[in-house]
């Protein structure tokens, strides 16, 4: 079996692994592979994919137990585990969510088995002037971690963040004149908020990361509300600089996979209605790792 070649992209996280057909059975060597390329990069590029929806499904599985969105919005009919996401219209009706993730966060830090991986297939990439757009853009949650001043990390230790899957869609709705109807009473309650230690250690690396994001995380549990109100501040803007950050470019037929624990990502708005993405999507819990989460 030809071993993957991994190309690192040079930059804060990322990488390319070359000869990988994630159509075929992957073996458990190969798995492995991926795992520790997660650990080096955690943002991996397979370039060149032909997936069914089902290859895609069963791919990500090999990794852990599949989220289905609280949301219950654009499942693919038959596997709600796989999401659509696009902003294509056809027949008047939309065929995906059109703006999954347009704001920096991490996914499912609002639930209680937090996320592993997201593994997206890109089918259709909009482009203008020969240039793709709705590039995927991540920052590093170790790097943002290690540049924390001293004393706020000791202040930190220990201290948990509470996280809520409402707050991102209501800042969709209010601040990106979304079209997504309000969660329900079901679905709210289907996900209440929950609270995570605001540093993690990394499951597969086993460096500290900062595990808190603008999308999801409301405050600082065991601070008063003004004090956590102003350090989270500070937190959203410090996880986001530059050098911190890594911009991935979309090709068709590219397996985009990243890991949760070590990133914040931002899928960015640079397309209008006419300009076609069309991705889908799989997100992969953390079963793997706090199987006494689930
Ligand atoms: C997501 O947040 O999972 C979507 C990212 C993207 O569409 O680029």
């Amino acid at each position: 079996m030809p071993v993957p070649e991994i190309i690192p992209s040079g930059e804060a996280l990322g990488a390319t692994v070359k000869g990988l057909d994630l159509a075929a059975p992957i073996a458990e060597a190969e798995v492995d592979t991926v795992l520790r390329a997660l650990g080096a990069y955690s943002v991996l590029r397979f370039p060149d994919q032909s997936l069914t929806t089902a290859d895609l499904r069963n791919f990500s599985a090999r990794f852990g137990e599949l989220e289905i969105n609280v949301a219950n919005a654009f499942q693919e009919p038959g596997m709600p585990e796989v999401m659509i996401l696009s902003n294509i219209v056809k027949d008047g009706r939309p065929t995906g969510l059109a703006d999954a993730g347009q704001g920096w966060h991490t996914d499912m830090s609002y639930s209680k088995t937090i996320a592993f991986a997201n593994v997206l297939y890109g089918i259709e990439i909009p482009h203008r002037d020969g240039r793709p757009l709705g590039a995927t853009e991540f920052s590093s949650m170790t790097a943002a971690y290690d540049g924390l001043p001293e004393d706020l990390k000791r202040r930190l230790e220990g201290k948990t963040v509470l996280h809520d899957f409402n707050k991102f869609w209501e800042m969709m709705r209010r601040e990106k004149g979304s079209a997504r109807a309000p969660l329900t009473e079901a679905q709210r309650k289907a996900k209440p908020p929950v609270s995570h230690p605001v540093f993690l250690t990394h499951p597969i690396n086993g460096r500290k990361v900062l595990y808190a994001n603008p999308g999801y995380s409301m405050r600082i549990n065991e601070l008063p509300e003004k004090e956590g109100d102003e350090i989270l501040a500070f937190l959203f803007e410090h996880q986001v600089r530059p050098e911190y950050r890594y911009r991935f470019s979309w090709t068709k037929g590219d397996v985009l996979m990243w890991e949760n624990f070590g990133t914040i990502h931002n899928a960015v708005a640079d397309y209008g209605p006419h300009e076609h993405r069309f991705i889908k999507r799989c997100q992969v819990a953390a079963t793997r790792f706090f199987p006494e989460a689930a």
